[in-house]
């Protein structure tokens, strides 16, 4: 058994890949660590909350960062065009969820859990890596505890999201991917490269819901305003940005990779850039020297991955 915890900003795709990791029969979900970023963590915690009650999820939930680690950056707008004004594409959600949040911090909750269990713990991450950033800080040790962590986040040969070179949830907080990427534990990256080329078509998610329980066709309607979205993008459907990290966690086979020291554009015009140094690759001396090698996602089956979610969320 996987044990997992996600550390999310729910979010559409963020909802899918979080039902994926509860029904996965390989994954013991050990907890939910929620952050801002498709909306305020306020709104992205009530998600979790209420994806949580919905759902059926034993998991705990605990409430992380509203703000980046270098608090002196400047605040940006939700992304409400994507997820929605309530990050759940506008279907009624109760302002308030009668469940109770775990009384500590995500950062906490992270550092509890890894030291709780150590060697076995893995952190999917796919929101911006504050709280990831934060535990670190407060106990650099854990990285030697974790067994590794997934982000969805970065590109490297593909261009950004939300700039020409960069993606969300790097741009988002840049400061704390950049100690994310550059700490001595295992990090695998599946950012654009491979998650901007894995689409579930409307007609597919359609499907899936006639066939599944109340789960699947609450997700089918929380998605329907993000396919409207990815119009521009996807004929039809959308990006499936988060659900590859979790994947990756049971089906690394279904990933190809590079390996190499990763860092963070941090400011100016390539603001939340990031680039590898593939190992191999001689250079000058530079900023890459002497970090930790990690993993690089350069190539998908997004067939076969696209049919794992769908074989995984229709197995209750
Ligand atoms: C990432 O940004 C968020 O909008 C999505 O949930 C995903 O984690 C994609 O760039
Ligand atoms: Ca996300």
């Amino acid at each position: 058994m996987h044990k997992v915890i996600y550390d999310t900003d729910p979010g559409v795709d963020d909802a899918m890949a979080l039902l994926f990791l509860h029904r996965h029969p390989e994954i013991d979900l050990i907890g939910i660590t929620t952050v801002f970023g498709n909306a305020s963590v306020e709104t992205t915690t009530r998600n979790a909350l209420f994806l949580k009650r919905e759902w059926n999820i034993p998991a705990p939930v605990a409430k992380g960062a509203s703000v980046t680690i270098d608090p002196s950056r400047a605040e940006r707008e939700w992304p409400s065009m994507v997820h929605g004004d309530n990050g759940l594409g506008d279907i009624e959600v109760p302002g308030t969820i009668d469940l109770p949040l775990d009384p500590r911090p995500a950062h906490r909750f992270i550092i509890d859990t890894v030291r709780a269990h150590p060697g076995e713990v893995r952190l999917v991450a796919v929101g911006r890596m504050t709280n990831l950033a934060r535990a670190l800080k407060e106990d650099p040790e854990i990285a030697r505890l974790v067994k590794d962590v997934v982000i969805m986040g970065g590109n490297f040969y593909v261009p950004g999201n939300v700039s020409p070179v960069a993606e969300a949830n790097i741009h988002g907080d840049p400061e704390a991917a950049d100690i994310v990427m550059t700490a001595p534990w295992k990090v695998t990256v599946i950012g654009l490269d491979v998650t901007s080329i894995t689409t579930m078509s409307r007609s597919y998610l359609g499907e899936m819901a006639a066939r599944g329980d109340g789960a699947v066709k609450l997700l089918n309607a929380l998605s329907q305003s993000y396919i409207d979205f990815y119009k521009h993008a996807v004929e039809d459907g959308m990006m499936v940005h988060d659900s590859c990290a979790s994947v990756y966690v049971v089906a690394p086979e279904l990933f190809s990779s590079i390996s190499g020291a990763v860092r963070v554009v941090c400011g100016g015009v390539a603001d939340g850039q990031t680039i590898v140094k593939p190992d191999g690759r001689r250079f000058p001396p530079g900023d890459w020297d002497g970090l930790p090698s990690q993993v690089v996602c350069t190539g998908i089956e997004s067939g076969k991955v696209i049919d794992l979610i769908r074989d995984t969320l229709l197995t209750a």
